[in-house]
This record gives structure tokens, C-alpha cells and sequence, in this order.
């Protein structure tokens, strides 16, 4: 009836309260956190990058994701669970919905490349498992190794029939968890991978940690060594505005806020569930993992045997090559390097789910074709979406464009929308109390001043200085 109050629990809901929390745990744990977050740090002078690095996560990554929650639950309970109903609910404005539809492309263009570095992720597993990583300590084989098994040839596609089959198994999974639904899909797989993971990474760590001076001809270089690369604050940076645009833009990526991520997940709570606590719970989480976990191993490991100093390693040199290079000088390196691309394939599965399904939910809602042809249609779209990365790429660079323009320019457009809009539309006094419905923690007051003055001034000052660096 019209007049019916409003439900305390959306249509469709997580099965526990620990459920939500892992579940965006999990989406924010990812290759951000192990290749990203460590390639970022060495390129943008390791200690230097630390500084921005928290301060932004202070400023901007965990306000805004306590807002996501917010708003997202908010949302949820009138009925959406897709980011044009959920703006539209908490903006009235026609223009609420155009955001809205940003919030599902955006997820939806960085799944079309995440989900192929996931599926390398498995297909390193597998091959270290079946001993076809044991190339020797020739740095180069590495290098030769994966042009092979990506299938890059002169016209640049990343292509082969392994990879083929490789990723056809990942969309698979993927597929199969959206379908199954959150809390019998997503939360019962991330229940299960997250604590794999922990066990998993922690293994490679201890490995890492023990390694001492392992380099016969740099003695210098030692575990201590590495750390003090990426722990020994560089204060001249903090003058830079590259440090501070990288820093910002890697928390957002690793906290997968700013995305309509957060607010698809937390859409489908209840009334009267916890978004403080729980907002803050999985942000630490992620911070445990990247920080603790994600930078302490791939640094120091990466120092240690090839000596790089900052701006020597991409995101991808990293992962398939320094590190493969790693696990070749360890003793039992295969099967530390099977555990660290295991733990890497788990990470990005619960990433890549939670880019889907946003657009899951935005397909069901505005199509009305039930959940099987919600899915069917996805999975149409991913195909095209990969196959169009993965067929006419030249190389490496059409994932740097998706990367720039989405990853990064879009991004800030969308995280600017999103703060402005519960600032200044919502409003921080029904901001606040909506956040403390339930709430087992109490946000302090000057958060929410926080949220309507400084992040919208820091992210544009941010945002001002990435254009004037980077458009023409
Ligand atoms: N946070 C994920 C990571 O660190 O790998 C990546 C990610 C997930 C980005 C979800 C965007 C997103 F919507």
C-alpha cells in the first residue's frame, strides 16, 4: 500500500553482519593493495609517498567511505540498489540519475581490465604449481615468459589460447558468484577467501622477513634495508603535487571508494545495521592488507634482490616480473610463488564481483528482465568490453588510457559528486544521524564539517592540479 511504512530490510539482504563488512573488505582488498600500492610508493620516492598517502586516507577515504555506507543503506531501504535510484533518493535532482549512471560505467570499465590481470593472476598459480615458473635467476626469462603467456605478439594484442581458456574460467567464477546473489554468492566466497588470504600473504611475509642479506654481492642490501625504502619520510615531497595526486588517487582505488561500490554493497543492509563501526572495519582492513602486508613483502623483497630504487618498477614489472624473480632465489621459491599469486587470483575475485554488481543491480532494476537476463546481459557486456581490451589493445597502453580516464579523471568527478551531494543536498545534520541509525561507534562532530568543507576543497585542489598536469 501507498501508505505502508518503509521496509527495515531491503528485498534482497546479506545473510550476517560480519558479511557486509567482508564482502567490501573484500572489494577494497585487491591487486590495488599488492602491485598498485607497491608500484606507486617506489615510483613517487617510497617514504615520500607515505605522508599524502595517510593523509589523504584521513581526509578522503574514510569519510567518504563512511558516507557510501550511509547513503548507500539509505537508499536501499526506499528500494535501490543502484547508484541512479540511491542518488536520486538522496538528491532530488533531475541530475542525480546522470551521476547515478556514472557510478555503474565506471565500475564497469575497470572490470573490462581488472578481471584480465586477475586471470594472468591464476594462470602464475597454476603455472608455478605445475613447476613452469622455474626459469633460473635470468632476469630477462621473466620478462619472455609472460610476453608468452599473455600472448603479446607485434600487433600488440594480449592474446593467447592459454590466456583464453585461463580467463574464460575467471568470468566463469565471477559469473557464477553475481548470479548466486550477495549473500549466497559473494559473502559465502569472501568468508571463505579472506581469511585464505591472510594465511597466505602472512606465509610469503614471514618468508620475506627472514630473509636477512640473501645477496651475496650486496651485503648492504638486507630486509632493514628494504623497509627503510618505503618507511624513512622524505619531508621535501610533501611540495610536490605528483606525490599528493598518486597518494589520492590510491586510496580511493584501494579503498574502492568514489566508485558506487560501497553504495551498491551497503544498499542491500538493514535499517537498523551498523555503518560506522562496519565502515570502519573494512577500510582497516584494507589498510592492514596494503600496508602491512602488500608493502611490507613486495618492497623489501623487490629491493633485496634487484636492487630497485624508486621509479624503476611499474605495476606490472612488479608482479610478473620482480617478483617471479624474487621466488627464483628463495629456497622453495615455487611454492611461495604458487601462495602469493593463490592469495593475488582470491583478492581480485572479490574485487572484480563487486565492480559487477553494481551493473548486476542497475540492469535488474532499469531493465525488468529478472536476474537471469541481468546476468546474461553482463556477461554480453563483459565479453565485449574484455575482448575489446584484450583483441585491439596496443599492448600495455590501452590499459593505461582506461586507467587515466576512468581510473583517475572520472573518478575524482564522481568522488567530488558524491561528497557535495551529502554535504550540501542531503545535508551533515541528517547526514549524521542517518550515519548513527544503529551505529555501534560514535563518528566524532568535526567529521561531518570535515565532509562539507575540507574534502570537497582538497579533492578540488587535487583535481585542479591533475589537469593542469595532465590535459593538453
Ligand atoms: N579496491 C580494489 C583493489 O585495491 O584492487 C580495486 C577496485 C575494486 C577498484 C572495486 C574499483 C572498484 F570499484
Amino acid at each position: 500500500a501507498i501508505d505502508a511504512p518503509p521496509p527495515d530490510s531491503p528485498a534482497a539482504a546479506w545473510g550476517s553482519r560480519i558479511g557486509v563488512i567482508l564482502a567490501v573488505a573484500g572489494s577494497a582488498v585487491g591487486l590495488g593493495n599488492f602491485l598498485r600500492f607497491p608500484g606507486q610508493a617506489a615510483q613517487n620516492g617510497g617514504g615520500a609517498f607515505m605522508i599524502p598517502y595517510f593523509i589523504s586516507l584521513l581526509i578522503l577515504g574514510i569519510p567518504l567511505a563512511w558516507v557510501e555506507w550511509t547513503i548507500g543503506r539509505y537508499g536501499g531501504l526506499k528500494g535501490f540498489n543502484s547508484a541512479p535510484g540511491i542518488y536520486a533518493s538522496v538528491w532530488r535532482n533531475r541530475f542525480a540519475k546522470y551521476l547515478g549512471a556514472l557510478a555503474v560505467l565506471i565500475p564497469l570499465s575497470i572490470y573490462f581490465y581488472y578481471v584480465l590481470i586477475e586471470a594472468w593472476c591464476l594462470g602464475y598459480a597454476i603455472d608455478y604449481l605445475m613447476g613452469n615458473l622455474n626459469l633460473g635467476t635470468d632476469v630477462d626469462a621473466y620478462g619472455d615468459h609472460f610476453n608468452g603467456f599473455v600472448g603479446a605478439n607485434e600487433n600488440g594484442a594480449l592474446f593467447s589460447g592459454k590466456t583464453l581458456y585461463i580467463l574464460a574460467a575467471t568470468f566463469a567464477l565471477n559469473f557464477f558468484l553475481i548470479w548466486r546473489g550477495v549473500d549466497k554468492g559473494i559473502e559465502t566466497f569472501c568468508k571463505i577467501a579472506i581469511p585464505a588470504m591472510v594465511v597466505l600473504a602472512v606465509i610469503v611475509l614471514i618468508r620475506v622477513m627472514t630473509l636477512g642479506a640473501p645477496v651475496a654481492d650486496a651485503p648492504e642490501r638486507d630486509v632493514e634495508a628494504g623497509l627503510g625504502f618505503m618507511w624513512n619520510p622524505d619531508f621535501k615531497a610533501l611540495l610536490n603535487g605528483e606525490t599528493w595526486l598518486a597518494a589520492a588517487g590510491q586510496i580511493f582505488f584501494s579503498l574502492s571508494v568514489g566508485f558506487g561500490v560501497v553504495i551498491n554493497y551497503s544498499s542491500y543492509m538493514k535499517r537498523r545495521d551498523d555503518v560506522a563501526l562496519s565502515g570502519l572495519t573494512a577500510s582497516s582492513m584494507n589498510e592492514f592488507f596494503e600496508v602491512c602486508l602488500g608493502g611490507m613483502i613486495t618492497l623489501p623483497a623487490a629491493f633485496i634482490f634487484l636492487g630497485v630504487s624508486a621509479g624503476t618498477l611499474s605495476t606490472f614489472g612488479l608482479g610478473f616480473n620482480a617478483l617471479p624473480n624474487v621466488f627464483a632465489q628463495m629456497p622453495g621459491g615455487q611454492w611461495f610463488g604458487f601462495a602469493w599469486f593463490t592469495m593475488l587470483f582470491l583478492a581480485a575475485v572479490t574485487s572484480s564481483v563487486s565492480m559487477l554488481n553494481p551493473v548486476f543491480a542497475f540492469l535488474e532494476e532499469a531493465l525488468q528482465i529478472g536476474r537471469n537476463g541481468a546476468v546474461a546481459v553482463l556477461l554480453v557486456l563483459g565479453i565485449l568490453g574484455t575482448g575489446t581490451i584484450a583483441f585491439f589493445s596496443e599492448g600495455l597502453m590501452v590499459l593505461d588510457t582506461v586507467d587515466f580516464w576512468i581510473g583517475t579523471f572520472a573518478l575524482f568527478v564522481l568522488a567530488l559528486a558524491q561528497v557535495l551531494m551529502y554535504g550540501w543536498a542531503f545535508g551533515i545534520e541528517k547526514g549524521e544521524r542517518e550515519m548513527h541509525v544503529g551505529a555501534h561507534i560514535r563518528v566524532p562532530r568535526f567529521v561531518q564539517y570535515l565532509l562539507k568543507y575540507v574534502s570537497p576543497a582538497f579533492l578540488l585542489i587535487v583535481f585542479t592540479a591533475f589537469c593542469v598536469q595532465n590535459l593538453p
